[in-house]
Formats: C-alpha cells, structure tokens, sequence
C-alpha cells in the first residue's frame, strides 16, 4: 500500500484561530485513512502548512490532547540566524519539532507582483539550510505560461524552463540530502484567485511524468512529485488517481472547513 500526500497550504489564511483548529481537527478524521485509487487501496496523510503566527498554538494544543498532527511552514528564510527580521530559520522550526518547510512556492518567488521575492539561489540557499537540519523541503517549481512555443531543437519551452528551475534550485545539493525532497509541480498560471483553470489530466501527466524522468537521470529516483493549482472538492479525487502524482498541494479549497471537508470526502468516496 502506498501513502499518498496531500498538503493544505493555507497562505494568508484562516482569519482566527478558532477556525485553524476547526480546519485541523476535520483533517483529523481523514488522516492516514485508506482511499481506493484505481484497483489499488493507497492511504492519504494530510499535512497542514500553516501561516507561523499559528504553529505554536497548534502544536502545542496537538500535545495537549495527545493528537499527532502535521504542521509544516510555507517558507523558511535563507540566512542561518541573526539580525534578519521577520526570518525564521530552519533551526528554530527544527528545535519545535517541525519537519519540513514548502521553498520556492510561486507566491513567494520574484515577479512582477513581488519585487522582492526569492530568485533560484535564494530558493536553494533556504533548501540548504533545511537539509542541514535533516529537514524535508516541498520545492514548487512550474511554469509562467505554457504555449507550444519550442527551443530550436523541438523541446518544449515550458518544459526546459523547468528544468532549468531544477537545475538552479537543486544546485550543489548533495544526493544523501535529497532523500529529503519532494517536489510540488505547481504552474503558476494555474495557480490562486487569478486562475483560469486547473491544468488538464493530460498536462499533468506530460509534465510530472517530465519532471521525474529529469530527477531520475540526473538526481535521484524516486522523488515524490504532488500536483498542485486549483484543486478542489470536485478535482481532487481525479488529479489524485493520475498517473504518477504521489499527492496534491491544496491552496484556497483547504483554508475554508467546508471545501475542505468536503474534498477529504470526495477523495475517500469510493464511488466516485
Ligand atoms: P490554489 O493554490 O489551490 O489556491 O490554486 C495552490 C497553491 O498555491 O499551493
């Protein structure tokens, strides 16, 4: 039986914490349960990446009541301590027990949106210093735009352009240390309030299956590769059951209790 992953990224949100604790205890009642996938039986464990001001309420009220619950952050910073203001580092995170940290996602990388987001070698700086740790770290990488357009020799644009972003990001990473790496294929035009559209079966398939191919020739086997851009309660179970997608990142439809537990229910529903 294999163990599907799905990540609640919840980004700026919930607005309390009342309601961070109502959108744990639902992920409480689906965690590590089995889901059918095809003919096969997989199990789904849910983690939360959680806006910082929550992390320590969360954990500790997890060890009150005796609950195991997932917590991750959705950035770390790329110093490894001192006078850096607003950074966490990952050795604080590590010292509160927590165990992996989202990098690179397209809301906190450089755009036009965000002048003074992360370009790559910050991307891998911050993936360094979680490895370091012996942290886990969910790198996104994706696309802007995906046309037909080809480089001269016929391969896809979108496709060299991640790789390139592999190539960057995992930049003299040692491979002990990527066993500790997945990667969330995230494209960025699928992405947010500004989406237009979850991307297609078919486009998830091409570039996930892409993605490993290029972390099998050239890094390491076997790294999880999750889907992630406008999933919701309708999507989740189908993006879920596609060919080589270990696991889903979940932005808006996890931070409102009632899509979310309605997702976990679609995705545990056996007769969809
Ligand atoms: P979305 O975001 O599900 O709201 O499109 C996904 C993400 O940003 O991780």
């Amino acid at each position: 039986m294999k163990t599907k992953f799905v990540i609640a990224n919840w980004k700026e949100n919930p607005e309390d914490l009342k309601t961070a604790q109502k959108l744990v205890s639902i992920s409480e009642k689906f965690h590590i349960a089995e889901i059918s996938q095809n003919t096969n039986k997989n199990h789904v464990a849910i983690t939360h990446a959680v806006p910082n001001i929550f992390v320590g309420y969360l954990i500790e009220s997890a060890k009150k009541q005796k609950k195991k619950i997932n917590i991750i952050l959705q950035n770390i910073s790329c110093y490894e301590g001192g006078s850096h203001t607003g950074e966490i580092s990952a050795t604080q995170a590590k010292n509160l027990g927590i165990e992996m940290s989202i990098v690179g996602h397209s809301e906190t990388r450089l755009s036009p949106n965000n002048p003074k987001g992360d370009e790559d070698y910050q991307v891998n700086l911050k993936m360094k210093n979680l490895f370091k740790e012996g942290m886990w770290a969910c790198l996104c990488i994706g696309e802007f735009e995906r046309t037909d357009e080809e480089e001269e020799n016929g391969e896809k644009m979108y496709l060299k352009f991640i790789e390139n972003q592999l190539a960057h990001c995992l930049k003299d990473i040692d491979i002990e240390s990527l066993k500790k790496l997945c990667i969330a294929y995230e494209p960025v035009w699928a992405i947010g309030k500004e989406a237009k559209r979850a991307a297609t079966n078919e486009e998830i398939i091409e570039t996930i299956g892409y993605i490993k191919k290029i972390l099998e020739e050239k890094y390491l086997k076997e790294v999880k590769v999750l889907y992630g851009g406008s999933v919701d309660e309708n999507n989740a179970k189908e993006i879920l059951n596609l060919e080589n997608v270990d696991g889903l990142l979940v932005g808006r439809a996890s931070s409102d209790p009632v899509k979310w537990e309605k997702l976990l229910t679609n995705l545990l529903n056996d007769s969809q």
